[in-house]
């Protein structure tokens, strides 16, 4: 069993987290960021939500989301330094009745504040929340198999998506909504979070083209699940695109997986049914 740091546990949870993405080698430098939504009751546990630290402008519109809690890196942090000092890498805050300001309640220590891609993290939140209501985590990272895979694949949405299906049998069981694609784009702006939201109304997985990805769930664990199964499929792929194919997961056998696991799967990135 881990040690705790912080006896806050979702603190620890989500320091567990960043420092296995850090082994996975997805993470380098200050490369990738999360956002973890705390119910209020919880937070109140173990964090005085009446002590405003601070208050950060957020530079968009998160209205939606007044009243809100989140739980997320701060800018130019290392995951290899989150487990060893979170209160310094990692920030609580509520979103405040302006929609426009971050309300600091712990962390962020040394004067940080949050990603510098907080806005695709927040629209993201808004559109998940939208389709689910449980949906807690957005994750980004940046997987070396699936960052290459988009040098040369063609980033086409469903052929991205029919690829990874191939790539291993179990894909289109975990992400039957598949992975959207968007081009490059200028990161840590407001514009590459409104195209990420907009994907993420159809899909958990937002494929950034030569930079990373984002992921979206209701816990942690699920959604490092649903990245890890991307990169392991992107990791197949790249072994083997340069060798001649023996043998596919026909688009059949795809839809028997789907059928017999009942995935609402996106019909239109196969050609058959
Ligand atoms: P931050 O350090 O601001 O979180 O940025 C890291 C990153 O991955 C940018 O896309
Ligand atoms: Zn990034």
């Amino acid at each position: 069993m881990a040690q705790s740091l912080t006896k806050i546990p979702f603190v620890d949870e989500l320091a567990a987290i960043a420092d296995n993405m850090y082994r996975l080698g997805w993470d380098e430098r200050n490369g990738g960021n999360i956002s973890y939504l705390i119910p209020e009751k919880e937070v109140a546990e173990y964090i005085d939500v009446t002590n405003v630290m601070r208050t950060i402008p957020l530079g968009f519109d998160a209205v939606e989301l007044v009243g809100k809690y989140f739980l997320v890196t701060g800018t130019g942090k290392y995951f290899k330094n989150v487990k060893g000092d979170p209160k310094t890498n990692l920030g609580l805050f509520r979103i405040a009745k302006d929609g426009a300001t971050a309300e600091l309640l712990w962390g962020y220590v040394d004067g940080g504040k949050f990603t510098s891609e907080l806005p695709a993290h927040l629209m993201s939140h808004i559109a998940r929340l939208n389709v689910d209501p449980q949906n807690r985590v957005v994750m980004h990272t940046h997987p070396t198999n699936l960052l290459a895979m988009t040098y040369v694949h063609e980033l086409d949405t469903k052929k991205f998506t029919h690829t990874l299906w191939q790539m291993s049998t179990e894909c289109i069981v975990v992400f039957p909504d598949g992975v959207e694609v968007l081009p490059w784009m200028l990161c840590g702006t407001n514009e590459i979070g409104v195209a990420t939201a907009e994907k993420m109304r159809d899909a958990r997985v937002v494929v950034w083209a030569l930079h990373g990805i984002y992921g979206a769930g209701k816990t942690l664990d699920e959604t490092f699940g649903l990245i890890e199964t991307v990169e392991k499929a992107s990791e197949i792929y790249i072994k083997t695109a340069h060798l001649p194919r023996s043998n596919t997961i026909k688009d059949e056998q795809l839809v028997e997986l789907a059928k017999h696991f009942n995935c609402n799967y996106r019909k239109e990135f196969l050609d058959i049914e």
